[in-house]
């Protein structure tokens, strides 16, 4: 009998609801909120406001697309840590209930193990995923992490952030130049124009495969006002360039951290995951590095990259197959532990 997962992601401001048949991914659907724009940032109780709202017609649509109803799911996965608690607890409590009321097991999933694994979502049987171990650097708005993964259950983190993550980096990056929330997306826009050797940002010193990003944010600081000082127009006249050197510099630390723990490991198998990997210099360079360096190299569709429930589906269907079910009384979490 097909294993038919029904995937719900909630831990931050996207609702996400997809099905998973087999391994396959048959609909993915996000609603993402628009209202956290005019804050400057996510507003967690009106995240978990529109959460509410929104569950209930992204999981008819993810059903109706994939030509389910209710009662052809095996199981629902859904997004228990980490994430925004309000955020995490909509989700965990719809999966939860519709688990109860249809009697079908309930399976809660790491966020960032997900995105680990949207590197093996396939939709047909020709796309190529990586052979394990591989290398996973994955980019978000709240993590920056290299882990390899061994298998769908087998991960170990070797590196991470000890201050910001990278989607921070270019989130808060792009507030100091006046660009509304979130930046990342715009950074990447502005800089496609820019010339990234123009303004200089130093690499910040951190022994072994961790990241720092909150130098980086401290030297754009100083760097603006200094010009800003010198020429009020100054940001306006030159973000193409400011863009594309920020963009550069973040770009530079994270692929050179990405480098050492290859040659550290071995692994030639190297992926990205996370919203930060739909930045489209981070995707040339990680191309162009991988073909220098012998790797062979995987990057999630956009859609599988920025928040998704595909990739919670998709984990979902690996811990059906390890029997990994957890009990009505399993909690969320704010937290990142493993
Ligand atoms: O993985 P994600 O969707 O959510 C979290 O789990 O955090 O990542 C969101 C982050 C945000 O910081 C956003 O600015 C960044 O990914 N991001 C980008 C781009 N698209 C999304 N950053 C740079 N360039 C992009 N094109
Ligand atoms: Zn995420």
């Amino acid at each position: 009998m097909a294993i038919t997962v029904l995937g719900i992601e909630s831990s931050c401001d996207e609702t996400a609801a997809s099905v998973c048949i087999d391994g396959k991914i048959f609909s993915n659907i996000i609603a993402s909120q628009d209202i956290h724009a005019r804050y400057g940032g996510v507003v967690p109780e009106l995240a978990s406001r529109a959460h509410m709202q929104n569950i209930l017609p992204v999981v008819d649509q993810a059903l109706l697309k994939a030509g389910l109803c209710l009662s052809d799911i095996s199981a629902i996965a859904f997004t228990q840590s980490p994430g925004l608690i309000g955020s995490l607890l909509v989700g965990a409590q719809f999966a939860k209930s519709l688990a109860f009321s249809l009697a079908i097991p309930l399976i809660a999933v790491h966020h960032m193990q997900a995105h680990v694994l949207a590197n093996l979502i396939c939709e047909t049987d020709s796309l190529k995923s990586p052979g394990f171990p591989f290398l996973c650097l994955t980019v978000s708005g709240g993590h920056t992490q290299i882990v390899i993964c061994n298998s769908p259950s087998h991960l170990e983190v070797i590196g991470e952030t000890l201050d910001d993550a990278a989607g921070e980096a270019f989130d808060k990056s792009a507030k100091l130049l006046g660009l509304p929330y979130p930046g990342g997306p715009l950074v990447d826009r502005y800089a496609s124009d820019g010339n990234a050797g123009r303004f200089h940002f130093p690499e910040p010193r951190i022994p072994g495969l961790n990241f720092s990003f909150s130098g980086l944010k401290t030297s754009i600081l100083y760097f603006i006002q200094n010009e800003k000082e010198k020429d009020t127009g100054f940001v306006e006249k030159n973000l193409a360039d400011i863009c594309a050197s920020i963009q550069g510099r973040i770009i530079s630390i994270l692929l050179n951290k990405l480098k050492k723990a290859s040659a550290q490991t071995g692994i030639k198998n190297v992926c990205l995951a996370g919203g930060v990997a739909a930045n489209k210099g981070l995707r040339k360079a990680f191309e162009e590095t991988g073909k220098a360096m012998g790797w062979k190299t995987f990057i999630p569709k956009m859609e599988y990259c920025t928040d998704n429930a595909a990739m919670i589906a998709l984990t979902g269907y690996y811990k059906f197959i390890d029997q990994s079910f957890s009990p009505l009384s399993v909690t969320v979490s704010a937290r990142a532990d493993w």
